[in-house]
């Protein structure tokens, strides 16, 4: 069966493109006689930024912190019972932040609509209405959450997201002016996530020529702006970054994500790792399955003077260690990919927990 990926209906993309968000909403909020409501990254709080929301009275306005974890079920049911029983169905909702942020705003405007918990609706298509209008504008680029069609939420038994067409923003700002004061090591953390979708993406079986377009193009982008003569934090190369991620998005949601992504969900679910982070650190030690890749990334480790931990797996029990595991063990698709149709004899419990050994 081959996918039928639904696309982001529209995307505005250039610097200074955040201003236009007012008139970018202003059919629908008409459509709708309604309010919206603003999901906004909490860095972002008392900042520049946070005076040109182009905000209406009647619009709802939550800075949300997502440094104490990735978001969760709890969370967004919370967050939604709060909005509905405050002013009913909104017209929309904008997301203004990085992929954690991203993945908020898609959940909400899904959960807005679809009655009960979230953990309901966590997997392929179980999400049973279309959720409200949706808009994303990322302040931070690589995770591809801005194209998605998962809303990633970790709930008290998996990490696994809300997936469906609906799920897609129906509109996406992309400013790389937003993006101009990432600190250095996590515009590298989140650039190596776009570069990472992309080495997986190829190196398995659902690779083809439809996301092969897209992750060379992405990868060309990503030795640019990390390897290439003008690399680093430039201007023209956040311009760069920001179609990367997007592309990188694409590319492996025509195909799959690998060993890489497999190991890290376990890292992130049993220890609260951050997505991007968790990549960096286990990807160094896969060069026995993506040896290009690896040999690349670790260049780019040195070019920006990035230092990643080491030996972290010496504290770590074996309760510990098989909890991770099982996380990632039971995300096949991603071990069918990378290792094709005998990956069960490859993926093993105990091969698992050897990779994670490795950390
Ligand atoms: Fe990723």
């Amino acid at each position: 069966m081959h996918k039928n990926f639904k696309n982001i209906d529209n995307v505005t993309y250039g610097r200074g493109a955040f201003s236009q968000l007012a008139e970018t909403v202003e059919l629908v909020r008409k459509e709708n006689k309604n309010y919206f409501v603003y999901v906004v990254d909490n860095y972002f709080k008392g900042k520049e930024l946070a005076n040109k929301l182009q905000n209406k009275k009647e619009d709802l306005i939550y800075f949300i912190d997502v440094d104490p974890h990735e978001p969760t079920t709890e969370q967004i049911d919370a967050l939604r019972d709060e909005i509905i029983s405050k002013k009913g169905l909104p017209s929309g909702v904008i997301g203004i932040g990085g992929g954690s942020i991203m993945d908020i705003a898609k959940a909400l405007s899904l959960m807005l609509t679809n009655e009960g918990s979230s953990t309901l609706y966590q997997g392929l298509n179980l999400i049973k209405k279309p959720g409200v209008y949706h808009l994303g504008i990322p302040t931070i680029s690589g995770t591809g959450a801005e194209v998605s069609m998962t809303a990633v939420l970790t709930g008290p038994e998996k990490k696994l997201g809300l997936k469906c067409d609906s799920t897609v923003f129906n509109q996406v700002i992309l400013d790389p002016e937003l993006i101009s004061t990432v600190p250095l090591d996590w515009w590298f953390y989140t650039g190596m996530d776009t570069y990472i979708h992309c080495i997986e993406s190829e190196s398995g079986i659902r690779n083809n020529a439809f996301s092969l377009a897209y992750g060379e193009q992405s990868l060309k982008l990503c030795r640019e702006i990390y390897l290439g003569e003008k690399a680093g934090q430039t201007n023209e190369n956040n311009d760069k970054l920001m179609v990367a991620s997007l592309m990188g998005g694409l590319s492996l949601t025509y195909s799959e994500v690998g060993v890489c992504h497999a190991v890290s969900y376990g890292l992130s679910k049993i220890l609260g790792t951050r997505h991007c982070y968790a990549n960096c650190i286990i990807f160094q030690h896969l060069e026995d399955i993506y040896p290009k890749g690896v040999s690349e990334f670790k260049q780019m480790i040195q070019k920006h003077k990035i230092e990643l931990p080491q030996n972290l797996s010496k504290d770590w029990d074996d309760k510990t260690l098989t909890a991770m595991a099982t996380v990632s063990f039971n995300l096949p698709f991603m071990w069918n990919h990378a290792f094709g149709d005998n990956y069960k004899e490859i993926a093993t419990m105990d091969y698992i927990i050897n990779l994670f050994r490795r950390l």
